[in-house]
């Protein structure tokens, strides 16, 4: 049975789809209410897999008018609010900070906020100063809030066709049964089929879509397929590893909506040979 979860007002799965990456913002300003709603939001949100020390920020950034935003190497218009996040660096930092920054965004969606995942375009000093940022800490990725502009900037038209934003990998490419030799089909998924569909159309950086997932009888199992070559992008944060914490994020969440028990451990998985450039991550397991 599906519940609509207690986080959001719209069940999860819906977020998840009619959440998009916007690079250009209209005048309009955020109401007070919705920054009220996502700093309770951020105050209460649940606990990420790993348990990493995570706090988050909604930053006037100051800018007035429809021009680029500074820092933002011009690929975002408009935008005064931004919401930026320190994680405590650690073993699995960005996949906790994924997990977490996910859930804001989707609650942003909620509130009919336009938003887009930014760690490569980004100057992180201004939002450094913004958080207080500590030693021991890292600003993973920040985001713009607020209302799209009716169309597109042709700088969010180009970075969305270089990347071919809209379309997915299909499920053969991401979700296999028993091991890597055997692709898993929607139609056998079973109660898997909704929190697996929230992985696939999730945000990734530059939509490479890491994420691979084996069922067996042991549980889900997650691991990451790296793109070669891809931790050369940024040097700030693993961009892959935040991907993956995002992947997370919507498995749980549509899971735990549709009422399917479970937790993340680390286990014996039972799958013997992986792919090229692939390690594991965490399971599901019920
Ligand atoms: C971890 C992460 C980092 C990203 N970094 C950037 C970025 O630096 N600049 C940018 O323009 N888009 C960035 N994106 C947005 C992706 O390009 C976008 O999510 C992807 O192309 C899919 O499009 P969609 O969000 O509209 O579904 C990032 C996304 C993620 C998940």
């Amino acid at each position: 049975m599906t519940e609509k979860s207690p986080l959001f007002d719209t069940p999860v799965a819906g977020l998840v789809k009619a959440r998009r990456s916007f690079r250009s913002y209209a005048q309009n300003p955020v109401e007070k209410e919705k920054l009220a709603a996502l700093e309770s939001f951020i105050q209460n949100l649940p606990p990420a897999p790993f348990g990493t020390p995570v706090r988050f920020a909604l930053c006037d950034m100051g800018h007035n008018g429809p021009g680029r935003i500074p820092g933002t190497y011009g690929m975002i218009k408009g935008a005064r609010w931004f919401l930026a996040g320190a994680a405590k660096n650690s073993h699995r930092d960005m996949e906790d900070f994924g997990w977490l920054f996910e859930c804001i965004i989707l609650r942003c969606t909620d509130l009919m906020l336009d938003t887009c995942w930014m760690g490569a375009t980004i100057n992180r000093g201004p939002f450094a100063q913004k958080l207080n940022l500590k030693p021991d800490e890292t600003i993973p990725a920040v985001s713009p809030l607020g209302y799209r502009t009716k169309r597109r900037s042709l700088t969010d038209a180009v970075a969305r066709m270089s990347v071919r934003a809209t379309s997915r990998k299909p499920w053969q490419e991401l979700f296999f049964d028993g091991g890597f030799d055997a692709p898993l089909a929607e139609e056998s998924a079973g109660q898997w089929i909704a929190p697996l569909e929230s992985v696939r159309l999730g945000p990734s950086a530059t939509n490479r879509q890491p994420w691979r997932i084996v069922r067996n009888s042991n549980g889900v199992h997650f691991f990451l397929q790296r793109f070669p070559g891809y931790d050369k992008i940024t040097k700030s944060a693993d961009m892959q590893r935040i991907d993956m914490g995002i992947a997370l994020c919507h498995f749980e969440l549509v899971a735990r909506e549709a009422g399917l028990p479970g937790q993340w451990e680390t286990v014996a998985h039972g799958v013997d040979e992986l792919l090229p450039r692939t390690e594991y991550v965490v399971s599901w397991v019920f």
